[in-house]
Parts: C-alpha cells; sequence; structure tokens
C-alpha cells in the first residue's frame, strides 16, 4: 500500500473524488487537496501542494486532475524529483512506470471518463519501475542533459 497525495482543480474534482475513494478502500493512505465541488481554484496551487508533499515523504505518489491534464503536468514538473505523466491510456500508465518511474500521475476529466481513468490508475499503481538502462535516463533529468 502506498501513500498518494491527489489534488485537482474544479475542473477535476468528480476524477478525484472517484480516485481518492476507490484508492482508500483498497488500504492506500489517501490526502486530498483542492477545491470542493462548485468552488473555483487554480491548478498550480494543487499541483504544487501535491508535489511538494511527495518529495518530502518518501516512497509516496501523487495524482493530479484537471480539465486536460496538462496544466497538472506542466506544473508538477517544475519541480526538481517529480516526475508526472499525464496519461490518457493504460499503455500510458504502464510506460511511464516501467520506463520513466513516473511518480506523479496526471488525468484530464474533460478527456478521459471515469471507467477509463479508474483502469489506468489501477495499471499505474500495480507497476514497477524496471530501473536498468531506464534508471541512468531518468537520472539525466537531474544532470542538466535533458
Ligand atoms: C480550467 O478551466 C482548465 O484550464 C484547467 O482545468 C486545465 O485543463 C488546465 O490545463
Amino acid at each position: 500500500m502506498s501513500v498518494i497525495f491527489i489534488g485537482s482543480d474544479h475542473a477535476g474534482v468528480r476524477i478525484r473524488t472517484l480516485l481518492a475513494d476507490t484508492l482508500q478502500a483498497e488500504g492506500h493512505e489517501i490526502h486530498v487537496f483542492g477545491p470542493a465541488e462548485g468552488e473555483k481554484s487554480d491548478y498550480p496551487e494543487a499541483a504544487r501542494a501535491v508535489c511538494s508533499r511527495v518529495l518530502a515523504t518518501p516512497d509516496s505518489f501523487g495524482i493530479l486532475v484537471c480539465g486536460t491534464g496538462i496544466g497538472m503536468s506542466m506544473a508538477a514538473n517544475r519541480l526538481p524529483g517529480i516526475r508526472a505523466a499525464l496519461c490518457s491510456s493504460e499503455f500510458h500508465a504502464k510506460a511511464c512506470r516501467e520506463h520513466n518511474n513516473a511518480n506523479v500521475l496526471c488525468l484530464g476529466e474533460r478527456v478521459t471518463g471515469p471507467g477509463l481513468a479508474l483502469a489506468i490508475t489501477k495499471v499505474f499503481f500495480s507497476t514497477d519501475f524496471e530501473g536498468g538502462r531506464h534508471q541512468r535516463r531518468v537520472q539525466m533529468f537531474d544532470n542538466g542533459l535533458n
């Protein structure tokens, strides 16, 4: 089981709530950030709240949901040590864990329906990083080589 920080802006509240409830029922430790249903908010705030906690909590993960997932992934990847992956398929979810050691999953509620969002999340949290040549490549992110 994992510690998972999950946040959204106003455009991602429904998927955020669905995933938080589902993952909590599965036994993960869930911490939720972002507005209540009907409130407006700016996505960089939730991205910062989630990612700062992921960086401060060993072996934890983040999930960020906005309308497209694009703003959240852009904001999240500004923080060194965050490897945020915008996923719209189960293949993305598998590959971003195996090859990129993604530690933050980004989803777009206006793009990805609830069933697919759940399926993507399930794959993300049941897939391990492969290491090896991928470890060398991921390390290059922080070596100024990307
Ligand atoms: C909010 O309208 C929308 O811009 C936001 O949720 C996100 O899609 C930005 O990338």
